[in-house]
């Protein structure tokens, strides 16, 4: 009986999926528009969104840039008791870190901070990491820790405390960021949170999928499966591209009324989480944005007027044989300050603007990612 019990609990257990509620916060953009420090931030912190994905030649180097419109964020409880962080659920890397306690920059004051005494559980590593940012290199020392997400604990995860933090980050919405790329990828060196969660056993299946809400709650981050009520229709499977430990796949190309526009002859393109935009070479990128009639501000947002924006046509990604649409009400960005067309220039990076029209599911043991419809 006992046994039988026992048994029980395990399946329940280990066939549970787990929901990680995603909220939005302000944008950086929001944040510093409302001071009049926008113009500013911009000048001394340039957006450069393949900065994350540039070669590496040093190993313990993080790149980070300043995309100022990331807004989702999840909570995550880090030690014995838990201190409770917001972290940014990246798919463009694959390392976790947060603010700690001997941080004393500004955007560290701004955001919570983890006190290594208070934890029973803190085992500290013996090496240190760097993050780079666009304008230099911060250092933060490594730890291992009881990570608790939703009713999911993993044990000994390596983890980053960062001790300096550069001056843009005071204005996002979230304490640090959770990689969910490969573990190639990884900075610091460990097994990446989502690895060591199937390798001890807490979610049923190697893979995870993320629904984002253009709505300030409702967004989900699923580990250990699919939630079908997030999407409509069937998923379409992608093969992974190359294995770059990337979320990489491979467009064909992307067309406006039958018209190629963008990526002719086919490009490899990174499904991002932790980028807001659809990023791509300033050759491709402009000659959409020159299709939605779009003009260049001196922030290097592509600009329409806001009253015109339902004319503005479809914009099509073809991808291993589907279709996938974007209309204008899913790439163009509503700001104070106007409106923007959701495409910016680096290398192809798929970002939440894609993401928020399609359901993803990014499955490691199939080595594949899958879009459908979001509800
Ligand atoms: C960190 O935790 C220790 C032990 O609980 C406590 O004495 C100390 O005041 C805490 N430090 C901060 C900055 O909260
Ligand atoms: C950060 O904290 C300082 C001091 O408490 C405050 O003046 C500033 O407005 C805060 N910044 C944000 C973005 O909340």
């Amino acid at each position: 009986m006992k046994s039988a019990f026992v048994l029980l609990t395990f399946l329940a257990v280990s066939q549970g999926i787990i929901r990680i509620p995603l909220m939005r916060g302000k944008s950086a953009r929001q944040e510093l528009e409302e001071r009049g420090l926008f113009e500013e931030y911009r000048r001394k912190f340039p957006f450069n969104p393949a900065a994350k994905f540039l070669p590496r030649n040093e190993q313990s180097v993080v790149p980070l840039t300043f995309d100022p419109d990331t807004t989702y964020y999840g909570e995550i409880g880090i030690g014995t008791p838990p201190q409770i962080f917001k972290v940014l659920f990246d798919t463009g890397s694959a390392d976790l870190w947060v603010p700690s306690g001997s941080c004393t920059s500004t955007a560290c004051e701004n955001h919570s901070k983890f006190n290594s005494s208070a934890s029973s559980t803190f085992q500290a590593g013996t090496t240190t990491f760097h993050i780079s940012y666009f304008s230099g290199y911060v250092a933060g020392s490594i730890g291992y820790e009881l990570i608790q997400i939703s009713d999911i604990h993993v044990d000994h995860q390596i983890f980053g405390l960062t001790e300096t933090e550069s001056g843009f980050m005071e204005y996002v919405p979230w304490d640090g960021i959770l990689g969910l790329a490969f573990p190639g990828l990884s900075h610091e060196g460990g097994t990446p949170i989502f690895n060591n969660m199937w390798n001890q056993g807490k979610i049923p299946q190697n893979m995870f999928s993320m629904y984002l809400s253009s709505s300030a709650e409702g967004s989900m981050l699923i580990l250990g499966g699919l939630d079908s009520s997030y999407y409509t229709g069937s998923l379409q499977w992608i093969p992974l591209y190359k294995a770059t430990n990337y979320w990489d796949i491979q467009i064909q190309s992307i067309t406006i009324n039958g018209n190629t526009v963008a990526c002719s002859g086919s490009c490899a393109a990174t499904v991002d989480s932790g980028t807001s935009f659809i990023i791509g070479p300033e050759q491709d990128i402009n000659n959409i944005n020159g299709w939605l009639g779009a003009s260049l501000n001196p922030d290097g947002d592509a600009t329409v007027t806001c009253s015109i924006t339902h004319l503005l046509p479809d914009i099509v990604f073809n991808i291993n044989g589907f279709s996938f649409t974007l209309p204008p009400s899913a790439y163009i960005i509503k700001s104070t300050s106007g409106c923007s067309t959701g495409f910016s220039s680096g290398s192809w990076i798929l970002g939440e603007v894609f993401m928020r029209q399609f359901y993803t599911a990014f499955d490691i043991s199939n080595n594949r990612v899958g879009f459908a419809q979001a509800v």
